[in-house]
């Protein structure tokens, strides 16, 4: 007897969604996607001085460290099995300029950030911000002429920026800044001065976002006059996140990313299904302060939020997330 439609499960009784609910393993066996310590790159904000933890009011549990803590919790992460960190250096006012001359000095913090986490911890991948806007007496990523934060001049400076973080050490260069063709130009300047393995992590799609109050807060980098909106896009759109990340692909990054994260879960779909190169996601400042200050109100449960929001940019594609968690949510996926 051939078996006709009739005869298979087709719908409620037979069918119930909660068989595969119903207890912890069978939860834990067909879980589509999961989180894991190598998930994550762990940001760390580094300050001048020795012995420094400052606290960042708007990041609750979050804090710039002078690089002799900085190497430490470096450390502590690399053995918590987090693959990477991601530099951002807090630079003195009187340090700063239209330029970002700072940006480019050898021994600057930012190169002996990277030089010390090598030495002390090789295995951890090392990446740098790159990004004129904690030089800038502006606080704009790029070089700002007539009122104007002018293209081309602004690539030559990130080029050199980068080639300087790969000569310190860097394992991966990672642009923030929005401008044109800079992913090209980087790429051509770290062969030229020989860095073939350095690699480029690209902020491909990144949004003129509300959500990075609490970073400009920590490092003291909120623009001095107008807004970003004329380098980073208009969150209005994705279609022009996907043309970013492939142009970035194509003028050879090795990662690029979305940022901010959770309202912009859709753009790492559409640019997961868009390139070949791997997708990051940056879950923001703003987006863990939400969490931090409503757990802190008793309002939300700050673990169940966090895993939940993480677990999120997995489910959406992402292949690495960047994100303020990850320590605590390492922790707690060692503990169980
Ligand atoms: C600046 C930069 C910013 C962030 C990373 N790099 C802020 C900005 O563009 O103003 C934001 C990160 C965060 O909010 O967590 N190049």
């Amino acid at each position: 007897m051939t078996r006709t439609d009739s005869q298979l499960p087709s719908g409620y009784p037979l069918v119930r969604g909660r068989r595969n609910r119903c207890s912890p393993s069978r939860r834990a066996m067909l879980a589509e996607h999961r989180l894991h310590p190598s998930d994550f790159i762990a940001p760390l904000f580094i300050a001048e001085g020795k012995g420094v933890q400052d606290p960042i009011p708007s990041m609750p549990d979050y804090h710039r460290l002078s690089l002799d803590l900085a190497v430490r919790k470096a450390a502590s992460w690399h053995q918590m099995g987090i693959p990477a960190v991601l530099l951002f250096v807090m630079v003195p006012e009187e340090k700063k300029d239209n330029e970002g001359t700072e940006a480019l000095n050898p021994d600057g913090l930012m190169q002996m950030a990277v030089k010390r986490i090598k030495d002390t911890v090789p295995g951890l991948t090392v990446m740098t911000d790159v990004a004129l806007d904690p030089y800038s007496s502006y606080g704009h990523d790029g070089i700002v002429q007539d009122g104007e934060i002018v293209n081309d001049e602004s690539v030559d400076v990130l080029a050199r920026m980068a080639v300087n973080h790969a000569r310190a050490g860097a394992d991966y260069v990672a642009p923030s800044d929005m401008m044109d063709g800079r992913i090209g130009e980087i790429r051509r300047a770290l062969e030229a001065d020989g860095h073939p393995g350095t690699g480029i992590l690209a902020y491909s799609a990144k949004y003129a976002s509300g959500f990075y109050g609490p970073f400009r807060d920590a490092l003291d980098s909120a623009p001095g006059f107008g807004d970003k909106k004329t380098y980073q896009m208009d969150p209005a759109n994705v279609r022009e996140a996907v043309r970013e990340a492939q142009m970035d692909e194509a003028e050879g990054a090795d990662i690029v990313m979305v940022k901010p994260g959770l309202p912009y879960l859709d753009v790492v779909r559409a640019v997961r299904e868009a390139v070949h190169v791997p997708v990051a996601v940056y879950n923001v400042s703003g987006e863990y302060a939400m969490i931090k200050a409503a757990a802190q109100m008793g309002w939300l449960d700050e673990e169940a939020a966090m895993m939940e929001s993480l677990l999120a940019c997995k489910r959406a594609g992402a292949d690495v997330i960047a994100t303020y968690w990850a320590e605590k949510a390492v922790a707690l996926l060692n503990e169980s």
